[in-house]
This record gives structure tokens, sequence and C-alpha cells, in this order.
């Protein structure tokens, strides 16, 4: 490794493995093949910058040098863990939002996959698998997060408004010292992830719930979504982290994690 600042920052914290890069493709491209072929539980993959850096159906995630973080980090889940893989996204998303709280910032959950503060995104989670047969054999968690201006890309390349910690805090944050709180948050909540109460952390930090959003489902051959969103109220979450919403006719609907894109409800 040859970066001093995260060397310092992670000094004696317990990983299976580090390996940085000044820029790579994709952290989770490395994670994954690092996986495939023997990584221990909690080994971590860290870049500088990406230059081919993916978000969910290969969209783009911008990570420029020196500004953010980006980071895949593997686990190899245990038997029960493996039954609700869909809880990995939150656990992720959850201690980004733990970690910011301890500096006096809130954030919200915005289902499935990315953190807001003050409804501006400003991280997002990418879960990937390595399977042996129908066996999830490890998960590589990604996760990148704006800390300095210089992380956001530009307005025209935003789906969704988008932040960074810094200008939300009104200060410097060191981004690896945020890392390091990052993954000690990760992983104590990791201990409770099978738990109803760690369900019920994760719904107490979701965005919009009790609101009117919008729903997409299902997307074209080039990633877009297409069809008609339908308007629902946020309720909370299932059993297995998919969203639970009621119809305008009151009919309650679950919406799996995948193919989705959400939005508050138009004037909110
Ligand atoms: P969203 O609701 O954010 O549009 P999505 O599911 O449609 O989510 P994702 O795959 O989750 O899209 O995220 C990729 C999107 O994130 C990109 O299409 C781009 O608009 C946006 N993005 C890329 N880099 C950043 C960044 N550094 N900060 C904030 N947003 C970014
Ligand atoms: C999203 O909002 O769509 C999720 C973006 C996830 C980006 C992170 S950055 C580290 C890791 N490597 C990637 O290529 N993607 C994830």
């Amino acid at each position: 490794m040859h970066d001093i600042e995260l060397e310092t920052a992670l000094r004696d914290f317990a990983l299976g493995g580090l390996r940085f890069f000044e820029i790579v493709g994709s952290t989770n491209d490395e994670a994954l093949a690092w996986a495939a072929s023997g990584a221990h539980d909690a080994s971590l993959v860290v870049a500088d910058a990406q230059s081919n850096g993916r978000g969910r159906d290969g969209r783009k995630w911008t990570s420029q040098p020196g500004a953010g973080l980006a980071f895949s980090l593997i686990l190899r889940p245990t038997q029960a863990e493996r039954e609700l893989v869909g809880r990995f996204a939150g656990l992720a998303s959850l201690a980004l939002v733990d970690s910011l709280a301890r500096r006096g910032l809130a954030a919200e959950v915005k289902w499935p996959n990315d953190v807001l503060i003050g409804r501006r995104k400003s991280a997002g989670v990418l879960v990937e698998a390595v399977w042996t047969g129908a066996e999830v054999e490890s998960l590589v968690i990604g996760m990148g997060v704006n800390v300095a201006p210089g992380s956001l890309p530009p307005a025209a390349e935003l789906s969704f408004p988008a932040t960074c910690v810094e200008t939300e805090l009104g200060g410097p944050v060191p981004r690896y010292a945020l890392l390091r709180e990052l993954l000690t948050s990760l992983l104590e909540l990791r201990a409770g992830l099978t738990s109803d109460a760690f369900l019920a952390r994760w719904e107490q930090a979701l965005a919009f719930r009790g609101e009117q959003v919008q729903i997409w489902q299902g997307r074209d051959r080039q990633g877009e979504f297409s069809g008609q969103a339908f308007m629902a109220e946020l309720i909370g979450l299932e059993h297995d982290g998919s969203l639970r919403v009621r119809l305008g006719s009151g009919e309650t609907r679950r919406v799996h994690f995948g193919e989705v894109r959400l939005r508050p409800a138009a004037g909110q």
C-alpha cells in the first residue's frame, strides 16, 4: 500500500486484507476477482480514483482523485446472512448514516442504494456477489461517498441532485478517517444484520417514509427505465429488505430491489 493517509487511518483495523490503487477501473471488479480467488472475509479494496466506476445496471459513478471515497468490502456471508442478502445494501447505507450522525450530520437512506443528505445524493452502494452454483460465496459491497466538492460530477450527468459531506458539514473532513468510522459502524451493524432491530433501524433511516413517491420498474435494453411510474405511499421494509408501499386503492405492494427507481412525488 502506498497511501500514507490511508495507512495511518486504518492502522490496527482488523481487515482480512487491503489493496490500494491510485487509479483503477472499478474497485468492485478488483474485489470480485479477489473474492473469486479466495480473499478473506473483510478484505478491502480502496482507490483514490476510478476510471470506470459503476452504479446499478452499469450506469456511471464518478470518482475523482483526492476528493471522495471509492471502496469495495468483501464479505463471506454466514448461512443466516445468505438468506438475507437483500439487507447488505442497507447495511452499507446505514453504516454511513450512523457515522455521519456521529459527526452531527443527519442523513437518510434512499431505498434501495443511495444515501441522501438534505435530500441530495451523497453516496451510492453497489452490492455484487460471487456465486458457487446456487449459493452466494462472497459479497462485494461497493460504496462511493462524495466527501469534498470535487467528487461531484457535472450537473448535466446527474439523474438526481447531489451533494458532498464537506459542503453539508461546512468544513473539511479527512476522507480516510471517515472510511474507518464507516467500516467500524458497518462491522458493528453486521453483527445484528439478521435481527428485527436491524430492520427497524434501517426503516427509521428511510427517506420519504409516509410520503408519496414515484416508482419505476423494469428497464429497456439500454438499462433506462421505461414505462409508466406508479405513485404510492412509502410505508417501510419487508423482512428481506424489499420495500413496502401503499397504492391509492389502499392495497399494499412489495417492491423488489434491482429493477427499480424511486423519486419523491412531484412538488415535494
Ligand atoms: P438515482 O435514483 O440516483 O438516479 P439510479 O438507480 O437511477 O439512482 P444508480 O445506478 O443508483 O442510478 O446511480 C448511478 C447514477 O448516479 C448515475 O446515473 C448518475 O446520475 C449519478 N452519479 C454518478 N456519480 C455520482 C456522484 N459522484 N455523486 C452523485 N451522483 C452520482
Ligand atoms: C449507485 O448509486 O448507483 C451506486 C454507486 C456505487 C459506486 C461505488 S464506488 C466503489 C465501487 N466501485 C464501483 O465501480 N462502484 C462502487
